[in-house]
């Protein structure tokens, strides 16, 4: 039997992570029945934010890297939906694979499905309700062109079934009779993977930050609400400076670059004092296993992303989440991570709370069993096989 020929499509950071715990499931288990084809839209594109993650996570380099790079969501997605186009048409896989929520996930569901081709999404039924995150209606979308959707907690299978997908749906499976899992989170099968390996390979890490186990703040901040509002921005960085100065803990804030482009453009003078601040340490991006070292011995971790604040929880850290809503929500309802929006006088409030008098949080196991990838690829499997 010849093998299923799988076409991936990634392009920023998280990604590009996702995508290497599907690729190393299929090398360890599915090599006979499965192979990989690479695209990489281009969304991400320094060093930092790409190439780092091949190298490290151990995937084959993108067959095709569609070189699109940074614009507005229009144009960016339509360049983007052009160059899959032409690779599914060149590659005819068996199906296409999308992850997550990005402007690349959307423009690989608009592609593959108008080209009918079944399209798999991976992280499906995430829902923060607010139609204004350009996430959301990435989502959306994805989800309404998918034949296969894996929903990685029973939240986001709940928004399906709301949405009017409907678990008994039986094979053939087609994006008019689509079919909805709920599986773990291929996020928490790669903590699983590299958190020791992230202990051996960067020892001297910590040390060369100048920072301590257990006595810093793991900070980091990208979303378009909190970057592209120059008082938001403003506000979140003044409360962590004087946090950081009251409290005597250094803040590490590995910068996104639109974050550092957004500082450097429209706060400057903040830039430079947070700079000569002594508690205050703004880093490059760094790489998964540097960010997973950095989250495993913070004392508590502040964020607007999506897959930090789920690691906040596998590695058993408080987490203060600066937006009004998270589509994490069992995190939220756990208490384990707090939604502090934008608000100095809350994340002040929680940051102390969290400091002083660490309740002592339970850490279910809300995210599988780090089997995830497999399950996913064993589905897909059999939905070929059925066909
Ligand atoms: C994108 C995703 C977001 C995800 C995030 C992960 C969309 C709409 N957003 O947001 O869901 O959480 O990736 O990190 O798809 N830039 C660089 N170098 C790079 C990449 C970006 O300098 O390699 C700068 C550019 O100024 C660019 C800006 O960052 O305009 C934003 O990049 P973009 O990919 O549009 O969105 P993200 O904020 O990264
Ligand atoms: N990450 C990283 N280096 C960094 C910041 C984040 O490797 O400097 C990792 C992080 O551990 C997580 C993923 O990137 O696995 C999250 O990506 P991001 O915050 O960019 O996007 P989101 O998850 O919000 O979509």
């Amino acid at each position: 039997m010849s093998k299923i020929k799988l076409l991936n499509i990634v392009g920023a950071r998280p990604q590009i992570i996702k995508a290497s715990a599907i690729s190393r499931a299929v090398r360890n288990n599915f090599s006979d029945h499965f192979t990989e084809i690479i695209v990489h839209t281009g969304q991400h594109y320094d060093k930092d934010m790409s190439d780092i993650f091949f190298d490290e996570l151990e995937i084959h380099k993108p067959d095709y890297n569609l070189g699109v790079g940074s614009a507005k969501h229009g144009r960016q997605t339509s360049m983007m939906i052009t160059g899959i186009e032409d690779v599914i048409l060149k590659e005819q896989p068996d199906c296409v694979i999308l992850y997550g929520d990005t402007n690349s996930t959307l423009a690989g569901a608009l592609a593959a499905s108008k080209l009918h081709f079944p399209v798999i999404h991976i992280e499906a039924g995430l829902r923060s309700f607010n139609k204004r995150m350009p996430e959301e209606i990435n989502r959306i979308m994805s989800d309404h062109s998918s034949t296969l959707l894996f929903a990685p907690t029973n939240a986001a299978f709940k928004n399906l079934m709301n949405e009017g997908f409907r678990p008994e749906n039986s094979p053939p499976y087609t994006i008019d009779n689509p079919k909805i899992y709920l599986t773990g989170d291929i996020m928490y099968d790669n903590a699983l993977f590299f958190a020791e390996l992230a202990e051996r390979k960067k020892t001297s890490f910590l040390d060369q930050l100048k920072i301590e186990r257990d006595n810093y703040i793991l900070a980091t901040i990208h979303r378009d609400i909190n970057t592209d509002n120059a008082e938001r921005l403003e506000t979140i960085l003044t409360t962590f400076r004087s946090l950081a100065e009251e409290y005597s803990i250094t803040f590490v804030l590995p910068l996104h670059p639109r974050t550092t482009v957004s500082l450097k453009t429209n706060l400057g003078t903040l830039y430079n004092e947070l700079n000569d601040c002594r508690f205050i340490r703004i880093i490059h991006p760094v790489s998964y296993l540097e960010m997973i070292l950095l989250e495993k011995n913070s004392r508590m971790i502040i964020t607007d992303s999506g897959g930090v604040q789920k690691e906040s929880h596998f590695f058993r850290k408080p987490c203060i989440v600066l937006r009004k809503e998270t589509e994490w929500v069992e995190l939220v309802k756990n208490g384990t991570a707090v939604l502090a929006d934008a608000d100095p006088s809350k994340i002040k409030s929680e940051f102390i709370r969290l400091l002083k008098n660490l309740p002592d949080f339970d850490y279910p196991g809300f995210y599988g069993d780090g089997k995830t990838a497999e399950f996913i690829l064993e589905e897909i499997r059999l939905m070929f096989e059925k066909v």
